[in-house]
């Protein structure tokens, strides 16, 4: 389909409390699916919510299967489509990780995250899934999901020490899309 533009923070879209998806397993949603899937590859993106791109729906998808050069040294995440989700932590506990977004390009922040959570939703033909995870990929469902609230990771910074561009904090790490 179609490598679509990324809407960057200060966009009043990307604050929309998205909207449920009503039909699954249609030309609509696989045409949406493609284009995140499409975008998210050219970025080297980690995940992609829809609001990202304008559309005003709870998808997200995230993962690679692969290790990403924008995180080369985070664990790799199965690559998910994830709609409708319903995260729910388990237990308090948290973890400070380092994370950036393709709507504040060129720079990263530390964002505490719950370290585990299970998280609920369905994928693109209606099946639910049902995971429970820890770690970076508790991580980056929390970040993209946020996305769906209009939430965007450097509303949760809480040690504004440790938020910048990336390629101060990170000479030569490969963040050329940003
Ligand atoms: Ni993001």
């Amino acid at each position: 389909m179609a490598v679509r533009k990324i809407l960057k923070m200060g966009d009043e879209r990307l604050l929309r409390v998205a909207q449920p998806v009503t039909a699954f397993n249609t030309p609509e949603l696989h045409d949406l699916l493609q284009d995140l899937d499409d975008t998210m590859l050219a970025a080297n993106g980690a995940g992609l919510a829809a609001p990202q791109i304008g559309v005003d729906l709870q998808v997200v998808v995230f993962g690679s299967g692969e290790v990403n050069p924008r995180y080369p040294d985070a664990p790799v995440v199965p690559y998910t489509v994830l709609i409708n989700p319903v995260l729910t932590p388990l237990g308090d506990e948290e973890d400070d990780g380092w994370e950036g977004c393709l709507s504040v390009p060129g720079m990263r922040g530390v964002v505490p995250r719950f370290k585990r959570l299970r998280y609920q939703g369905y994928d693109p033909l209606g099946n639910p899934i049902d995971r429970t995870v820890e770690g970076f990929h508790a991580r980056v469902v929390q970040h993209e999901c946020d996305h769906l609230i209009g939430v965007l990771y450097p509303m949760r910074v809480r040690d504004f020490s440790r938020f910048g561009y990336t390629e101060v904090l990170f000479p030569g790490l490969d963040d050329a899309d940003d």
